[in-house]
């Protein structure tokens, strides 16, 4: 028997015995686990009983649907854009991107299409998918998405109307963008045709896995020098910083772009939850304090990514099987298998109890092309667990590499 085959036999064994060993592990979703959502219990009964603001407003009453100054003013510090130009949203800026998209459907008529950075976030896909939007995909690079394709697209056809975008440890990769990046970003409004929007969706804008983090470069600043800033659709919430199911999120965009999207909001909401923009101000304050509980968060999920990123180097690392990221910050690991393969290695490692986010989720229609990419999401599990689930997990990859190779 040959050395590949000897060991082919030996991982089939292993495999076996994971079979036989009746796990249930996940690694799906990119949620914050219990003890990170522990951090910020104290949202609870912040208020004491106090809901006034300084200009006398009752968070508990309707109205003020751009949310109170004080949220607006920490969401502007978050995405550094101005006060005026932000607005605070319920619990998700998927929503807003949902229905932002929505308010400009009758704007940019039949047709429409986007350009989706890949690998990306399966969530943009859907709302594009839902919206029966055509999504072409554009390649990464390590600067962030290939801003010569993405010009030489936009100007081609003016049906583009939009781009995804995750400028600061973009899910899955984990890739912050250039100041090029940002300032090519920032002119492109100009190239493309009549309503095209940027979604800077900016999720992990805090969320460092070193000291210091990655520094991305004010979209909204060099938006404004080229006069696109209405073209600028900036998000981020506070899922992954307080709680995931009960945050506040925050939308950017031009001064004339914001008074269009609050008159599409008004028809369906008088105003969001001003009581919890209340608690999170009081909570989170300002940067140097988001900054401080993110250290917190960084304390409990960087071993987790160290622990994973040794997993895969101890059994994969220099084998010519699979590729993958080591991001500064973000949620994801990103790892490209052999072409062909992924979605073979996620049924593996499901039949052995280990649930993988599916292969192809992080392409438009579910179709990764090559079939090579898997999004690995660390924060969830324990330790422990996450420990279990790698040990699967290369487990699978290497087997599957084999059974290729040798059939
Ligand atoms: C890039 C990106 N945007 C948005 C979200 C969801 O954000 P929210 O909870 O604010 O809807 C996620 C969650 O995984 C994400 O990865």
């Amino acid at each position: 028997m040959s050395n590949a085959n000897e060991r082919q036999a030996e991982l089939q064994a292993q495999y076996d015995r994971y079979l036989e060993a009746d796990l249930k592990l996940d690694l799906t979703r990119g949620k914050p686990s219990t003890e990170q959502l522990d951090l910020s219990n104290e949202l609870d009964g912040i208020l004491g009983g106090f809901y006034m603001l300084q200009d006398g407003t009752d968070v508990r009453n309707y109205g003020g649907i751009l949310g109170i100054p004080e949220a607006r003013k920490l969401g502007s510090e978050i995405l550094e854009c101005r006060p005026e130009q932000t607005m605070v949203g319920g619990n998700s800026s998927l929503n807003l991107m949902y229905t932002f998209i929505d308010h400009k459907l009758t704007e940019w008529g039949e047709g429409a299409k986007f350009l989706c950075p890949v690998p990306g976030y399966d969530r943009h896909f859907a709302i594009c998918a839902h919206f029966d939007i055509e999504m072409l995909t554009v390649p990464m690079t390590d600067d962030g998405p290939d801003m010569a394709v993405i010009e030489e697209m936009v100007t081609a056809d003016p049906n583009i109307k939009g781009i995804w975008c995750v400028p600061k440890y973009s899910n899955p990769t984990g890739h912050t963008y250039s100041k090029e990046t940002v300032q090519a970003f920032a002119g492109l409004p100009r190239k493309a045709g009549p309503g095209f929007c940027i979604f800077w969706d900016n999720a992990y804008a805090v969320h460092d896995l070193e000291e210091p983090g990655d520094t991305l470069h004010s979209l909204m600043t060099e938006a404004e020098k080229a006069g696109t800033q209405d073209s600028v659709v900036m998000l981020a919430s506070t899922s992954k910083v307080t709680f995931a199911g009960a945050g506040i999120s925050f939308l950017a965009t031009g001064e004339n772009s914001l008074k269009g999207y609050e008159k599409f909001l008004s028809s369906q909401v008088i105003g969001f939850d001003k009581v919890n923009q209340l608690r999170h101000v009081r909570f989170l304050e300002d940067m140097d304090k988001v900054r401080a509980h993110m250290a917190k968060h960084r304390d409990l999920i960087k071993p987790k990514f160290d622990m994973v990123l040794n997993k895969l180097e101890t059994a994969l690392g220099g084998k010519d099987i699979a590729t993958w990221t080591s991001p500064r910050g973000g949620y994801f690991i990103s790892l490209d298998t052999k072409p062909g393969l992924a979605t073979g290695i996620v049924e593996l490692a499901a039949n052995a109890g280990v649930k993988l986010t599916p292969a192809g989720a992080t392409f438009p229609y579910g179709k990764d092309p090559e079939n090579t990419n898997i999004r690995i999401a660390p924060t969830y599990p324990s330790l422990s667990e996450l420990e279990k689930a790698m040990d699967v997990f290369v487990t699978c990859v290497e087997l599957a590499t084999l059974n290729a190779e040798l059939g």
